[in-house]
């Protein structure tokens, strides 16, 4: 637990040094009303957002300036009893497709579903304010997140036994943007790897943030 909270701050210094060149002790972190940690210091890169999950063997750290972001990782090999949990968070519809799919999907479906409520809940800062069941986040027939009004959502595996989303609030930005992931495992070396971008859109550079 430790050394998975600590990997998680220094691969956060790490990228959002990468991007900008500023030296990583420089970064000074506050939290918002909720409990999101947000960025203080240095003042030039206000408009700079970040978030941060851990699980086993895994954190994710995404950055971003196009708006608040969050992001979400679970370990898809724990085992959980799907229906009960699916009661509380999805809605009915969510449910039916749920049922309806291949028992060898259903659970990998219900961890996407969860990743996606969790990233959401986690953009807009609220934590365990926000009831997770207010927010449905649709998949398509391929089962690709649909954006909510300007919120959009990616889904990545970085493992065969992780699932993670994306959720980012574009606010300034009116084109969908790419998402670059960091991924690192506590068992293995570090990794990188890039979401797929949507058609059409800008992938971001190594120094430049969309
Ligand atoms: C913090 C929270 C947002 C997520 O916690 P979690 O999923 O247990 O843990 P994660 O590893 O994904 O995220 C933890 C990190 O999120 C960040 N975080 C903390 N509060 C946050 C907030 N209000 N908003 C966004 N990010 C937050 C922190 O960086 C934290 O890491 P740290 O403790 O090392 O500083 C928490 O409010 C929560 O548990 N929400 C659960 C909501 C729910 O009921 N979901 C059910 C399925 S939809």
């Amino acid at each position: 637990m430790r050394e998975s909270y600590l990997a998680a701050r220094a691969l956060c210094r790490a990228t959002l040094s990468r991007y900008t060149g500023v030296d990583p002790s420089r970064w000074r972190f506050g939290q918002g009303l909720y409990g999101k940690p947000t960025l203080v210091a240095p003042g030039n890169f206000k408009s700079l957002r970040f978030n941060l999950t851990h699980t086993d063997d895994l954190v994710i750290c995404i950055v971003t300036r196009a708006g608040e972001v969050g992001v979400d990782a679970e370990k898809t090999s724990q085992r959980v009893e799907i229906a009960p949990i699916a009661r509380h968070f999805l809605s009915r519809r969510q449910r039916a497709r749920l049922a309806s799919l291949p028992s060898c999907e259903r659970a990998a479906r219900f961890f996407e579903q969860w990743v996606l409520k969790e990233a959401y809940v986690k953009s807009i800062g609220k934590g365990l304010a926000y009831a997770p069941e207010r927010v449905t986040v649709e998949q398509d027939d391929n089962g690709e997140p649909v954006a909510i009004g300007r919120c959009q959502f990616s889904v990545y595996r970085p493992s065969s036994s992780h699932v993670a989303a994306a959720a980012v609030m574009r606010g300034r930005c009116v084109a969908p943007v790419s998402i670059r992931w960091f991924v690192w495992t506590t068992s293995a070396r570090p990794f990188e790897t890039i979401a797929e971008a949507p058609r059409g859109t800008r992938r971001t550079g190594s120094t430049t943030l969309p």
